[in-house]
């Protein structure tokens, strides 16, 4: 078995379909086994997010992630985190494939409806980071 970290992110929050993304995670076989709606600060998202402080939208980046509450999950399953990334879809909705998370729920590359660890490394950072601020 296999750990990954997820987000609802917020436009999917405001769309009110948290329900229905989380029926499809758990319908793929995905169990939550810990779970945290909360807004992430600035200094929690420029954090979570510091890979990409070098890339040209990290700003509207942490802007987007702190403008509302996010659900925060741990999900386990065997290959967890590429079957993650396969039911996420593309990075920019309007490429995801048909029926993936991304493509139903997200909007374009930014507003792309969750967030997924991309490897092993980037999972236990990420859970991590859910244990230590929000996992009480
Ligand atoms: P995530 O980390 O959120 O699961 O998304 P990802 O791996 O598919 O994409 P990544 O390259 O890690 O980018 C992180 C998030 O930044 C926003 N983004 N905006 N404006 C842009 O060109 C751009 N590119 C990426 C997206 O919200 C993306 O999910
Ligand atoms: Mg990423």
């Amino acid at each position: 078995m296999e750990k990954t970290y997820t987000m609802i992110k917020p436009d999917a929050v405001k769309k009110g379909v948290i329900g229905k993304m989380i029926y499809r995670i758990e319908e793929a076989g995905f169990a939550i086994r810990a779970m945290r709606m909360a807004t992430l600060t600035t200094e929690r998202a420029q954090e979570f997010y510091a890979v990409h402080k070098e890339r040209p939208f990290y700003g509207e980046l942490v802007e987007f992630m702190t403008s509302g509450p996010v659900v925060m999950m741990v999900l386990e399953k065997e290959n967890a985190i590429a079957d993650l990334r396969v039911l996420m879809g593309a990075t920019n909705s309007k490429e995801a494939a048909p029926g993936t998370l991304r493509q139903c729920y997200g909007t374009d590359i930014q507003e792309n409806a969750i967030h997924g660890s991309d490897s092993p490394e980037t999972a236990q950072t990420e859970i991590a980071f859910f244990e230590k601020y929000y996992n009480n």
